[in-house]
This record gives C-alpha cells, sequence and structure tokens, in this order.
C-alpha cells in the first residue's frame, strides 16, 4: 500500500509519517507543495527520507498559486469576517489538487494530512479531494483516537521524534504554530489562544517574519504604482510582472511599510471561534490597490452585484468549497465583472497605511464634464431633471410616512 502524506517537515507531520508506515505497514510518499514557504523548505528532502519516506516530492506551485488562486480571488474582493484576506484557506485547494494528482500517479489508495480534527484545513483537503478525486481514501490521524491517545500532548510527541530520529527543529519550540505562503503567514494558537494577549506588543515583535511593526517603518513614505488589465495586476512602478513576481515584490513594500497585520477572533466552519494573528502585506495593497481601480471603471449595479457576493465568496473559499459548482459560477459572474478593471493606480505607503494618490484609466466612467459644478460642455446632464427623479422617488415614502401618522392619531 502507499498513502501520500501531505508534510511540512514540521513536528507534527514528521511524526505522522513515521506512525502511518509503522500503522499501516505502508510505503509513505511525501508531497512538501512549494507555495512561498521560503526557509521552511531548506533540508526537507534529505529530512522526508530520514524519517522514513519512500520518496518525496517537493513541487514548486508558487506561478500556480499565484495565477489561479490568488488572483482570480483578489478579483472578487474576497474579505473573511470583514478582515481576514484567507491566505490559508485559498493555498488548501491548491496543495489537495496536487497531491490527488501524485496519489493517482503513483497508485496510491489514500491521502494523508497532519490538520486536526477541530479545524477548517481538514474540511478544506477533504472537500477539494472529494471533488477532484472521490476514489481516494483520506487519513486524518489527528481524528484517530489511536493516534491521539498515543500522542495526548507535545512531550510524547518530542519524545517519539527523538526516540525515532527524527529533529525537532527551532519552530517546534514556538510558543504558537504558524501556517507560511506566498499570500500570507497566520500565526494561532499557544500564547495567542488568550485574545487579550497583545500581539502588537513591542516585546512580541520578533513574531513577525514578513513585516516590521508599522513603528519600525521607514519615515520616509514611497510611492507605488500598479497596473491593472481585466482586474489583474500586471505591472509594478512600469515594470511589467507575472503574478508570482507581482506577490513577491509587494510583499517586500508591503513588509517594510509595515503593511497588512490583522488580530483578529474568527468564526471556524466547525462551529468554534478561534484567535488568529495574519500578516498580507502585499496581499492587502493588492486588495487596496485593486478595490481603487474598480471605484473609477466599474458601473455601479455591477458593483453592486459584484459587492453582494463578496461575503457568499468568502465564505466559500474558506469553507473549503473552492471547486465547488458554485464557486466555479460565482467566479464567472466576477470574472465578467473585472472586464474594465483596467487601469493605474498610484498608493503611498506610509507606517502602515496605504495612502491613494491618484488613479487613471484609458476605460474610466468618471467623466469630470458630466460630475462638475461647472457648466457641463456635455449637457449630458439636466439639473432640473432632478426635481422629477426626486418626486417619484419620495412617492412611496410620503404614502407609507402617511400611513404610520394616521396609526399614531
Ligand atoms: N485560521 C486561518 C484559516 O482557517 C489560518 C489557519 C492556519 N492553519 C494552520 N495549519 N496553521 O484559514
Ligand atoms: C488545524 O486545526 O489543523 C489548523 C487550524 C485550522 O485548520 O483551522
Amino acid at each position: 500500500e502507499k498513502i501520500v502524506l501531505a508534510y511540512s517537515g514540521g513536528l507534527d507531520t514528521s511524526v505522522i509519517l513515521k506512525w502511518l508506515k509503522e500503522t499501516y505497514d505502508a510505503e509513505i510518499i511525501a508531497f512538501t507543495a512549494d507555495i512561498g514557504q521560503k526557509e521552511e523548505l531548506d533540508g526537507l528532502e534529505a529530512k522526508a527520507l530520514a524519517t522514513g519516506a519512500s520518496k518525496v516530492y517537493i513541487d514548486d506551485l508558487r506561478e500556480e498559486f499565484a495565477k489561479d488562486f490568488i488572483f482570480p480571488m483578489f478579483q472578487s474582493g474576497a474579505l473573511y469576517e470583514g478582515q481576514y484576506l484567507l491566505g490559508t484557506s485559498i493555498a488548501r485547494p491548491l496543495i489537495a489538487k496536487r497531491m490527488v494528482e501524485i496519489a493517482r500517479a503513483e497508485g496510491a489508495t489514500a491521502i494523508a494530512h497532519g490538520a486536526t480534527g477541530k479545524g477548517n484545513d481538514q474540511v478544506r483537503f477533504e472537500l477539494a479531494a472529494a471533488t477532484l478525486a472521490p476514489e481516494i481514501k483520506v487519513i486524518a490521524p489527528w481524528r484517530l483516537s489511536e493516534f491521539r491517545d498515543r500522542f495526548p500532548g507535545r512531550a510524547q510527541m518530542i519524545a517519539y521524534a527523538e526516540a525515532n530520529g527524527i529533529p525537532v527543529t527551532a519552530s517546534a519550540a514556538k510558543p504558537y504554530s504558524m501556517d507560511r505562503n506566498l499570500l500570507h503567514i497566520s500565526y494561532e494558537s499557544g500564547v495567542l489562544e488568550d485574545p487579550w494577549f497583545d500581539a502588537a506588543a513591542p516585546e512580541n515583535k520578533d513574531m513577525y517574519l514578513l513585516s516590521v511593526s508599522p513603528e519600525d517603518a521607514p519615515d520616509q513614505p514611497e510611492y507605488l504604482e500598479l497596473e491593472f488589465e481585466q482586474g489583474n495586476c500586471v505591472a509594478l512602478n512600469g515594470e511589467r510582472l507575472n503574478p508570482l513576481a507581482v506577490m513577491e515584490k509587494l510583499n517586500e513594500l508591503g513588509g517594510k511599510h509595515g503593511i497588512g497585520r490583522v488580530d483578529m477572533v474568527e468564526n471556524r466552519f466547525v462551529g468554534m471561534k478561534s484567535r488568529g494573528v495574519y500578516e498580507t502585506p502585499g496581499g492587502t495593497i493588492l486588495f487596496t490597490a485593486h478595490r481603487k481601480m474598480e471605484s473609477l471603471t466599474m458601473d455601479r449595479e455591477v458593483m453592486n452585484l459584484r459587492d453582494s457576493l463578496i461575503t457568499r465568496y468568502s465564505t466559500l473559499v474558506y469553507n473549503g468549497f473552492w471547486f465547488a459548482p458554485e464557486r466555479l459560477a460565482v467566479q464567472a459572474l466576477v470574472t465578467e465583472s473585472q472586464r474594465n478593471v483596467t487601469g493605474t493606480v498610484r498608493v503611498k505607503l506610509y507606517k502602515g497605511n496605504i495612502i491613494a494618490a491618484g488613479v487613471k484609466s484609458p476605460v474610466s466612467l468618471y467623466n469630470p464634464d458630466i460630475a462638475t459644478m461647472e457648466e457641463d460642455p456635455t449637457q449630458a446632464y439636466d439639473q432640473g431633471d432632478a426635481t422629477g427623479f426626486i418626486h417619484l422617488n419620495a412617492l412611496r415614502l410620503k404614502v407609507s410616512s402617511g400611513v404610520e401618522q394616521n396609526k399614531s392619531k
């Protein structure tokens, strides 16, 4: 039997690798998606082999992640519960997609992951896998009582790792858990479980890896021009870049200026509230600039319609329905809504802020001749028409307030 394990090299998936191999007497194929975790990938292949993997896949999926996952999601304006840019949520379906491809190519019967039974990630992995490869079994050790009985706490995992020659890395000692990719780092659990714990306090600043704190950011602001074509950012400061390079450059600039930190309590799909801290430097710039591009170029009713779907879209991504038919249907509308979201946005980056500094477009819907308070050379708008417009809109308000007044007599 062969099992493909989503492997990160951290303590949990290392222990799981060994445990699966022993428990199922199976060949374990370790799979790591490179979606921008940087240093976390160093030495990973050797480590997986040393831990007992028969084969290791470390696949660079960064371009696909940026182009086919991050960018389409940003066209939608997705933001979960008003704050979270969905950095982990959007990565899971891609990891699952590649994992089932490998499972099929290797003739594996099962895939396994290290997500706990209390979180969102298990749902995202498994709904994606179910959609793409319904025949493949899923093993989630954290949901198995045999596994939980054997590893009731971190101490038992560390002991098992040491006994099996699995190196316990520094990140296993951190008092919180992290998930890093091209879009963000999330920090959860451990010391962060207390929502009164101040993650922004100066003494806790070592936690953050992608950004400086706003108070440590440069005193000099920095201007940035983002060029959009049909809702996608295609150039920065006049230089054409692919989606991956856009994200990398935006992360660097956002991180330098302390942009994109969020600390929130969110609602997990499985029903509990959870405290999360996020750094999304590049994504935050992209999100803000994209909205500004839309303000100039998007029709009012198209915008209203698209905006009415933001909560829906965000929840679909958060809950793991990326490959579901309803997400694809909403995406088609979102993508259509972006047909004229083209032009250039200029922003000023300064101590955690993204300040508007201009917007222009060859397909702008903003017409200064129509909007002007001076004489309108186009004669497109007759102020006298507004009288009838207001009268007709007022009619039902007058009727209903008349009814209310009669009631109180
Ligand atoms: N709460 C965030 C989400 O559900 C982040 C999850 C982080 N996952 C992790 N395995 N550390 O999208
Ligand atoms: C986990 O529980 O494995 C991480 C957090 C989450 O999935 O929400």
